[in-house]
């Protein structure tokens, strides 16, 4: 395959996503957020009443998602639904079907497509290990529990959501562990990945490593 991935993959709030946008937008490459995928179909279980023990069920919602990404906002159904997709019932929902694989195997076929011409960067748990297993450059971007749950955090109380940082620390800590230790998929770095740990680092510290390194892969 000629056209370049990099693969980042990483554990919630490890600051993936700031970090994945920035280097596609500095390359000017496309960029999947492939956790948002998960968010939709966990949405549109949520509002339609699917039972979440379902497997089935929730495999055909996945299949066929009447998603689109534009303009960086998520359209499901003709409506935006880029916050209702961010609130933590839809985060802890979609960790939870995550783990079923007939869902993550209806969610294939549309990962692949966002690889186009002239790259992609693609953000998620397993895109270096499973969806990009070629991906020229792989990376595993992480941070301290503690350093994320300070992000989500500010994040929270910047946008004027009361947050308890017990509460939040809690919330990862169970997150991480069905991410890590489910059966299918799970979050671990790729065979070749480069492991960045963010903790002390910034944003920005952090696109210009992954460049850096993009730079050498090429
Ligand atoms: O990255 P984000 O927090 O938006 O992802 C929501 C959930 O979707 C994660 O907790 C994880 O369980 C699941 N996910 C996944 N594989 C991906 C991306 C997300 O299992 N590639």
């Amino acid at each position: 395959h000629s056209i370049p991935v990099i693969a980042i993959d990483g554990p919630t709030a490890s600051g993936k996503g700031t970090v994945a946008h920035r280097v596609a937008d500095k390359l000017g490459f496309h960029y999947l957020d492939s956790g948002a995928l998960y968010r939709l179909t966990a949405l549109s279980a949520l509002r339609r009443g699917t039972d979440l023990a379902d497997e089935h069920a929730l495999a055909k919602l996945a299949e066929h998602l009447p998603c689109s990404f534009t303009g960086g906002n998520v359209i499901l159904s003709h409506e935006n639904v880029s916050d209702a997709i961010r609130a933590e019932l839809v985060g802890n929902t979609a960790s939870k079907i995550a783990a079923l694989p007939s869902v993550r195997h209806a969610l294939v076929g549309l990962q692949l497509g966002f690889r186009k011409a002239p790259g992609l960067v693609a953000d998620g748990r397993d895109m270096g290990t499973v969806i990009f297993p070629h991906a020229p450059l792989k990376v595993f971007l992480t941070a301290s529990v503690a350093a994320r749950a300070e992000r989500r955090y500010k994040q929270l109380i910047d946008k004027g959501i009361p947050a308890n940082m017990e509460d939040l620390l809690m919330d990862l800590q169970a997150r991480d562990d069905r991410d890590t230790h489910r059966a299918i998929a799970p979050l671990v770095p790729a065979e070749g990945a480069h492991v960045l740990d963010t903790s002390h680092m910034n944003a920005d510290q952090a696109v210009d490593e992954v460049l850096k390194w993009y730079a050498a892969a090429m």
